[in-house]
């Protein structure tokens, strides 16, 4: 199965998990832009979406499914959304989009979150794919000289301003042996908005393209 027909596998496969008068978090990306295909078949059984960006706020709109601002929304049953690695215990990176701020938040407000990925996202340790990092524009230097302090090499994605009107660092030549705790350290350099790490709040539940879940 090539990765376009696996990550159309996962999109849909995770239909099975949205509950009918229920209001969905969703995610960005080219694998969820499936899943947004196979939503819009059901989309008079949903109350609305949540997005993650604007990128996905706009094919959501174009399917005709409503939009809904989190704060006027109490909970979220399930969040789907796609990653660019994933471990065993279902700790991700994300951010290879630039939208893993918003990608977090409606991750943490979530009962279920649902990851879809094809087979090549999945990994025995995470790093290989580079570390996003979402941080204030005036703190990128010196978020970069801490990073390197801690042994990562960053590159300014120079061409990328977030929804937030944030900056992100890419961050190469890690091997993350111990996700929640690289997550919890990064945060507290100043200037972080968003560690694209999520490890405290990792996938409840990833669909792998190839069949797999776990
Ligand atoms: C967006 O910022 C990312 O977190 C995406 O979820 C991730 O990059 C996966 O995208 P694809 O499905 O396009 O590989």
């Amino acid at each position: 199965m090539d990765i376009e027909a696996q990550k159309r596998a996962a999109g849909e496969a995770a239909i099975e998990f949205v509950e009918d008068h229920a209001v969905i978090g969703v995610g960005t990306g080219t694998t969820v832009k499936y899943f947004i295909d196979a939503l819009a078949i059901m989309k008079h059984r949903i109350d609305g979406a949540v997005s993650s960006s604007e990128q996905s706020s706009r094919l959501l709109r174009a399917q005709g499914i409503q939009v809904l601002d989190l704060n006027a929304v109490g909970t979220i049953g399930v969040y789907v959304d796609g990653a660019d690695e994933c471990d065993r215990g279902r700790h991700l990176i994300k951010g290879g989009g630039g939208a893993l701020t918003r990608e977090k938040i409606i991750a943490a407000v979530a009962k279920k979150f649902v990851c879809i990925v094809d087979a090549h996202k999945c990994v025995e340790v995470l790093g290989r794919f580079p570390l996003p990092v979402e941080v204030i524009p005036m703190a990128r230097s010196y978020v970069a000289r801490e990073i390197e302090r801690r042994g990562g090499t960053p590159v300014w994605r120079a061409d990328c301003v977030t929804d937030n009107g944030n900056w992100i660092l890419d961050v190469h030549g890690l091997s993350i042996t111990d996700p929640e705790h690289l997550e919890s350290e990064w945060n507290q350099i100043t200037g972080v908005v968003t560690v694209g790490l999520f490890a405290h709040r990792p996938a409840d539940v990833v669909l792998v393209g190839d069949g797999r879940r776990f």
